[in-house]
């Protein structure tokens, strides 16, 4: 049997008592694997990566250094979610990278999409790899690779299209979740005791917020887009949508239109609203939200958000559209 076929007798872990199971097993195992050995970590603060370094936690604490690379396209709060769960109350081995000028400069003035994404995919590697070669004695590099990657392409996360570390940083991969299905990985990560808003994130992209600041990202637009998905993000939370709908989150285009704030005329960004359903993001519907909630984001982001005038929402299922605008 191959190394990457999940094996026939593991059983759906979907319980509390299964997902101990599976961690007391993991903990075993992988102290077997790393023995008095350091791991290294990219910890993006996703799922598959929180579930993974709290796994490593358990079972090797300080031996595992986790790297958190804020590329300045995360959502706001997240860089700080990171930095609290794991150093503040995991007590781990945490090296914040703050490469947010970095990523900004290499992106100023690059509309492509394609190479937006190249651009951020090769720099991460790039900090991360600085950041390892900085680290002494270490032996294996854990990832969050879970089932669906292996299935769908070859073990390779999804859209990571740009070559991995070089030659002599090759370490032994540690991947504790790569049988695991996404619901199941939740259901480890609460056991875990990780926080719910970490265990039940909707899925985001690599390439974060940089995809859904249209075309060459500037830093007061990538600014309206983060703080207009935290107003969308909060109001889904507090009108009970957040744990039902798939995906939710703004975009910012790169045009302008005008608008009148403050009793002036302004030449502002639209916001676009886009929240969809899906299985497995081949296919998806849009949610029906309803439309005093909408006529209130609307209002909230038209006021709070610097920049934009105009409030739309995206009617398109995919297809035709995707989930994504980039
Ligand atoms: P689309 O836009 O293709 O998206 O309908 C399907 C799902 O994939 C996510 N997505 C990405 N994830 N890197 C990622 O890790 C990417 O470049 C990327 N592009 C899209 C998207 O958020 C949706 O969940």
């Amino acid at each position: 049997m191959s190394d990457n076929v999940r094996p026939a007798s593991m059983s759906r872990i979907n319980t509390q008592a299964l997902a101990l199971a599976f961690i007391d097993e993991q903990v075993a195992a992988l102290r077997a694997q790393i023995g008095g050995k350091k791991v290294l970590l990219a910890l993006s603060g996703g799922v598959d990566s929180s579930v993974v370094a709290a796994l490593l936690i358990k079972a090797v604490g300080q031996q595992l250094v986790c790297v958190h690379v804020n590329h300045g396209l995360l959502r706001k709060g997240e860089p700080e979610q990171v930095v609290e769960v794991f150093r503040g109350q995991m007590k781990a081995n945490l090296v914040y990278v703050d490469a947010v000028d970095r990523f900004l400069d290499k992106l100023a003035g690059v509309s492509d999409p394609e190479t937006k994404r190249k651009i951020i995919g090769a720099e991460f590697i790039r900090v991360f790899e600085e950041e390892a070669r900085k680290q002494e004695g270490i032996e294996f590099l854990a990832q969050g690779t879970i089932y669906p990657d292996i299935i769908e392409s070859d073990g390779v996360k999804a859209h990571h299209n740009v070559g991995g570390l070089p030659e002599d940083l090759q370490f032994a991969l540690v991947e504790p979740l790569k049988f695991l299905f996404k619901d199941e990985v939740r259901v480890v990560g609460k056991a875990l005791g990780l926080p719910d808003g970490m265990v039940y994130r909707q899925p985001f992209p690599g390439p974060g917020l940089g995809v859904r600041c249209l075309g060459a990202i500037t830093r007061d637009r990538l600014e309206a887009v983060r703080e207009s998905d935290a107003i969308l993000r909060e109001e889904f939370a507090k009108n009970g949508l957040a744990g039902k709908v798939w995906q939710y989150f703004t975009i910012v285009p790169d045009f302008k239109s005008t608008g009148i704030k403050d009793g002036k005329r302004t030449f502002a960004w639209p916001v676009i609203i886009r929240a969809v359903n899906t299985v497995d993001a081949m296919t998806a519907t849009v949610e029906d939200v309803p439309f005093a909630l909408l006529q209130h984001i609307t209002q909230r982001i038209t006021a709070e958000v610097a920049g934009v005038s105009r409030v739309l929402y995206d009617l398109t299922p995919k297809p035709s559209g995707t989930i994504e605008w980039e």
